[in-house]
C-alpha cells in the first residue's frame, strides 16, 4: 500500500518532495529524476530552485513522462518546452542530460524503444514525480492502459483533451496523440512520488490508493510498487 502524506498546502508538498530530492542528490550528484508536467509538480520545482542555490546540479539526469505527438519541440506547449522552461532553465540543469520522449510523427515507430533504452542506460529512474489526471491517468496512460505497458503512442481521451485545452488557443488545437512512458516503465522507478491537490482530484486519488487494481484507473498501478508515496492536500485526500 502506498504511504499517504497529507500536507497543508501545495507549497508544503513542494518543500517536502524537494527535500527528498536534495537528499538523493547529496548521496549521488548524478541522480536520475523522473519529471512530470502539468501544474501539480510546479511547487516541487519552485522549492528545489529555492533550496539549491549554490548546489551543483550539472550532473542531474532527467526523463520526462510524456510528450504530445505532432507539436514541434519549440512549440510553447510541447512538454520539451515546458520542461525546459519550468525545470532545466530555472535549476540550471545540463539540457543534454534531460530527455523528453520524441513526439515527431515520423519517428513514432522507434521513439518508444529508444526512450526505454535511454532510461535503462542511465541506470533507471531514482525518483519519479507524478501528477494524476482527473480520470486517473499517469503520464498519458489513459484508462485501459496495460500495467505492463512501455513507452508508446497513445490516443488522448476527450476528457484529457478538455482538461488540457486551457493551454491552447482553442480546444481543437489540443493534439490527439501523445507518446508516454508506460505504466510498466513508471513502475520500474525506484521511488514513486504522486502529488495531487484540490477536490477535483479526490476521486482519482481514492481510486489510486484504495480502489481495486484496474486498468480503468491507471494510477491504481502504484499499489503494485514497493515504495510509493502519495502527497496530497486535505481536499485531494477527502475521499480516502
Ligand atoms: C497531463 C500530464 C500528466 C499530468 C496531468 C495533470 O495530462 N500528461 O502527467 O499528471 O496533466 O495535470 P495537472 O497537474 O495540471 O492537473
Amino acid at each position: 500500500m502506498a504511504e499517504v502524506v497529507i500536507v497543508e498546502s501545495a507549497d508544503a508538498a513542494g518543500a517536502l518532495v524537494a527535500a527528498e530530492i536534495l537528499r538523493l542528490i547529496g548521496e549521488n550528484p548524478r541522480t536520475v529524476l523522473g519529471l512530470a508536467t502539468g501544474s501539480t509538480p510546479l511547487p516541487v520545482y519552485r522549492a528545489l530552485r529555492e533550496k539549491t542555490a549554490g548546489v551543483d546540479l550539472s550532473g542531474i539526469r532527467g526523463f520526462a513522462l510524456d510528450e504530445y505527438v505532432g507539436l514541434a519541440p519549440d512549440h510553447p506547449e510541447s512538454y520539451a518546452s515546458v520542461i525546459g522552461r519550468e525545470v532545466v532553465e530555472p535549476l540550471g540543469l545540463d539540457p543534454s542530460l534531460v530527455h523528453v520522449p520524441d513526439g515527431d510523427p515520423a519517428r513514432i515507430a522507434v521513439a518508444g524503444e529508444e526512450y526505454e533504452r535511454a532510461i535503462e542506460d542511465a541506470g533507471g529512474v531514482d525518483l519519479q514525480i507524478l501528477g494524476i489526471g482527473t480520470d486517473g491517468h499517469l503520464g498519458f496512460n489513459e484508462p485501459g492502459s496495460s500495467f505492463a505497458s512501455r513507452t508508446r503512442v497513445k490516443t488522448l481521451t476527450a476528457q484529457t483533451r478538455r482538461d488540457n485545452a486551457r493551454f491552447f488557443p482553442s480546444p481543437d488545437d489540443v493534439p490527439r496523440h501523445c507518446i508516454t512512458q508506460g505504466l510498466g516503465t513508471i513502475l520500474r522507478a525506484r521511488h514513486l512520488v504522486l502529488l495531487a491537490f484540490g477536490g477535483g482530484k479526490a476521486a482519482a486519488v481514492a481510486g489510486a490508493v484504495e480502489g481495486p487494481l484496474t486498468a480503468s484507473l491507471p494510477a491504481s498501478a502504484i499499489q503494485l510498487h514497493p515504495h510509493a508515496t502519495v502527497v496530497v492536500d486535505e481536499a485531494a485526500a477527502s475521499q480516502l
